[in-house]
């Protein structure tokens, strides 16, 4: 079973992903870069992208990693955040550790893409 298949699909993803948004909204140290974002645009690109990268059907047809963070300036703590509150999601919705694991390895070969450009 793939990891997507194990969450629960599609419907399950999205909701993964509107907790997430949750968490990062609320907080302070990164929330500033998704002032002026359409959150319902971004969550349905995340779920899409999320649906990819746990092995699901490939939808995707956002920008790439490099093109959709351009000129941000992320820097790897902002990195760090938002890796910590997916990894917190998916704890909340009793994803187990090496299903996380297998998640985390797949945004760190992201992570030079989305840093600093
Ligand atoms: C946009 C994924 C890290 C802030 C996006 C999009 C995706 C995505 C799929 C949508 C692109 C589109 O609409 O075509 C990821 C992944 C990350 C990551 C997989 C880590 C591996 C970060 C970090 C930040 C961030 C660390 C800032 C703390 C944003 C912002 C946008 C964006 C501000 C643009 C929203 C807009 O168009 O207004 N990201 N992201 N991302 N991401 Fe990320």
């Amino acid at each position: 079973l793939t990891l997507y298949e194990q969450l629960g699909g599609q419907e399950a993803i999205q909701k993964v992903v509107e907790r997430f948004y949750e968490k990062i909204l609320s907080d302070d140290t990164i929330n500033h870069f998704f002032k002026e974002t359409d959150m319902k645009k971004q969550i349905r690109h995340q779920t899409l992208f999320l649906t990819w990268v746990t092995g699901g059907p490939n939808q995707y047809t956002g920008q790439s990693m490099s093109k959709a963070h351009e000129g941000l300036n992320l820097q790897e703590e902002h990195f760090n955040a938002v890796a910590g509150h997916l990894v917190s999601t998916l704890q909340e919705f009793g994803v187990t550790e090496q299903q996380i694991g297998l998640v985390v390895e797949k945004l760190l070969t992201m992570k030079e893409d989305v840093l600093r450009k």
